[in-house]
């Protein structure tokens, strides 16, 4: 770990993960955990798998039904030693998000949150690009609601973990060093939902892709500047897996390839939620497929038993893409701070007279 620091002193993250090497689900023992849209699909398979391994999960979802039944049966469970609780939450309306919050620490055993995973999402019928009433005399309001719930959203959860986070009690900063186990269970984690739509085009689904590659942009930010409250960040992108959001009309697209199946991306998040020496990464999750790495890197697909291939659901995307590309915007940080630096208090100086001429007019 120190020797990967000290190769790349200017990313603060932990080193790419290898998926071939098991983690403890039994780590999430004890923790605390909000997580939004975890009535159905992932949020549902996370819940049931964190709550079977002994953390205390708290549900903000709209869908009040699929919420309160998931957390009843749940509780109701013998192989389940956490406890899960279902509050309403829409993630558009911030005060929502505020009661969740404070909800889940009234709840919470020890009075704090280990871990904070924003999970809500929807796609559908995107407006943009439709086509629709050319001939009106003024445009329609478009709807964005996709925008709402997957980016404002998402925002709204961040900004209340970065208040919650930091003062989880017992807990300390995040550290690639940490030793997680089931009897240490304090934290401080952001989990994200990405997309392979945060990585690429998805067609016809502009506002989804929009909202998806600004949630890549935050992580990407957050995990630079989130270890500041000793807060660590992590993503999922999972490419199409079978939950009720993969509309009809988008499982008549994808005929003929493979969904992923929700199993695989709980493992993936709970891999991330249960292993804080985990900070800053982020995992694709597919179909389980038989692969071989190449030299080059590239992934080859292989019959099952070939020698030197794994089965995995899961990649880590373009992971040191990133880190150079993180390199590289320090070292161009770097040499604007030169520039000024050239520039000295002259240049300041005048910059700051031009601003006051600016400010009654002069050069606008
Ligand atoms: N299934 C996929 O193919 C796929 C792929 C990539 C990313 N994702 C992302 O994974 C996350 C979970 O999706 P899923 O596949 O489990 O879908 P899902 O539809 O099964 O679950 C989404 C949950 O979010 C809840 N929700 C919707 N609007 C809400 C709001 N305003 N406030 C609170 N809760 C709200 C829903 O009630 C539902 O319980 C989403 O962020 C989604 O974009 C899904």
């Amino acid at each position: 770990m120190e020797d990967y620091q000290a190769e790349k002193p200017n990313v603060l993250q932990s080193p790419p993960l290898d998926i071939t090497v098991p983690y403890d689900a039994a780590w999430v023992n004890h923790k605390v955990i909000l997580i939004t849209g975890g009535a159905s699909g992932f949020g549902a398979g996370f819940v049931r798998q964190w709550t079977k391994h002994g953390a205390t999960v708290v549900v903000g979802d709209v869908n009040v039904q699929k919420g309160d039944a998931l957390c009843r049966e749940i509780n109701g469970a013998s192989q389940s030693s956490g406890k899960a609780h279902f509050v309403h939450c829409d993630v558009t309306d911030w005060q929502s998000q505020v009661n969740l919050f404070k909800e889940a620490v009234k709840l919470s055993p020890h009075g704090g949150i280990d871990c904070v995973a924003a999970n809500a999402g929807i796609a559908g019928n995107d407006v943009l690009q439709q086509g629709v009433n050319l001939d009106a005399a003024e445009p329609p309001p478009p709807d964005f609601k996709i925008m709402d719930v997957n980016l404002t959203g998402v925002l709204y959860t961040t900004h209340l973990a970065c208040f919650w986070l930091p003062k989880n009690p017992g807990s300390s900063p995040c550290s690639i060093d940490a030793k997680p186990s089931a009897s240490s269970p304090r934290d401080r984690h952001l989990l994200l939902l990405g997309s392979v739509a945060s990585l690429g085009p998805i067609t016809v689904q502009p506002q989804y892709c929009a909202a998806k590659h600004a949630v890549l942009g935050l992580f990407r930010t957050l995990r630079v500047t989130s270890g500041l409250q000793g807060i660590r960040v992590n993503l999922l992108c999972p490419y199409f897996i079978d939950t009720p959001i993969v509309t009809t009309g988008a499982r008549f697209v994808l005929a003929g390839g493979a969904l992923g199946k929700v199993e695989d991306v709980v493992d993936a998040g709970t891999r991330f939620v249960s292993d804080s020496r985990i900070l800053g990464r982020a995992l694709v999750v597919g179909p389980k497929v038989h692969v071989r790495q190449k030299e080059s890197g590239e992934w080859e697909l292989v019959t099952p038993g070939a020698p030197n291939s794994i089965e995995t659901a899961v990649f880590e995307p373009y992971a040191d893409d990133w880190e150079d590309q993180d390199q590289w915007n320090r070292t161009f940080v770097k040499l604007l701070n030169m520039v000024q630096a050239g520039r000295g208090w002259m240049g300041w100086a005048q910059d700051i007279v031009k601003a006051t001429l600016y400010s009654f007019g002069v050069g606008r």
